[in-house]
Parts: C-alpha cells; sequence; structure tokens
C-alpha cells in the first residue's frame, strides 16, 4: 500500500529535530486524527532556507511527508518553497494511499505557517501566503473526505 520511497522517509525520516532560534516555526494538527507537526526553519539574509528540521508526532505517513517536505525545501528560496505543495511532497514520495492524503496536507500547512512566522517576525509579505490555521480542519474543508 505504500510507496518504497514513503517507507524509507518513515523508517530512516530525514531532518528529525528542533533549530535553535529558529527564522521561523510552524506548529499544525489535525483534531481528527489527532497529529501535530511542528517545521522549523533557517533562512539566511538572502532568503535561502540554509536548514529544515521537523517534528511530529502523528502517523507514518505524517514522518514521512515531513521528512520529504523538509528535503524539498532545503535550499530553496522562500518562493520556492511555496510551490511545495502537499501534491508535490506527495509525488517527490511516488504517491500515498488516498485515506492518506491529509497527513501530506499537514506538511504543507506546517511549512506555510513557519513561513508566515518568519514573515511576521522580519515585517515582510510573502506572495500567495495566506495566515495558517491552527488545525487544518478548523473551519472545515468543503466536501473532503478523507
Ligand atoms: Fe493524520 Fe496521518 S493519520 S496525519
Amino acid at each position: 500500500m505504500y510507496s518504497e520511497k514513503v517507507m524509507d522517509h518513515f523508517q530512516n525520516p530525514r531532518n528529525v529535530g528542533e533549530i535553535e532560534n529558529a527564522s521561523g516555526v510552524g506548529t499544525v494538527g489535525n483534531a481528527k486524527c489527532g497529529d501535530i507537526m511542528r517545521i522549523y526553519l533557517d533562512i539566511d539574509e538572502d532568503g535561502i532556507i540554509r536548514d529544515c528540521k521537523f517534528k511530529t508526532f502523528g502517523c507514518g505517513a505524517a514522518v514521512a511527508t515531513s521528512s520529504m517536505a523538509t528535503e524539498l525545501v532545503k535550499g530553496k528560496s522562500v518562493a520556492e518553497a511555496m510551490k511545495v505543495t502537499n501534491k508535490a511532497v506527495m509525488d517527490a514520495l511516488d504517491g500515498l494511499p488516498p485515506v492518506k492524503v491529509h497527513c501530506s496536507l499537514l506538511a504543507e500547512e506546517a511549512i506555510h505557517a513557519a513561513l508566515w512566522d518568519y514573515a511576521e517576525k522580519h515585517g515582510i509579505e510573502i506572495e500567495g501566503l495566506k495566515k495558517p490555521k491552527a488545525d487544518i480542519h478548523e473551519d472545515g474543508e468543503e466536501g473532503e473526505v478523507y
């Protein structure tokens, strides 16, 4: 049911941990499954993501998607990191079973929350970035069944 890449990132997650004095930190959760994800970003003066770490209290797919998401945003500019959507993360993992799509959404939202934190601290606006929700289901996803 899981691709080899998902299994690999679940069993050997990359970039687990915290970043002290991170440029941005984002925490999101999903009230339905109770899983929580936190992403730390270290961003240099040129707006390049030098480092990215995560902590996930969640299912295997949440671990694998956060691991892949951190790999995808590392070395990228803030604008490029905005293109790391849950679909991009899923594609990089060779797909996820439909019931696990929401786990990849958690990764996208956690990155956005960390970018939002960074933007707020620096008084800047990041194109296309909206204020993140603490809970990805807090106002109900329209018609989506996970
Ligand atoms: Fe909720 Fe995976 S089951 S994040």
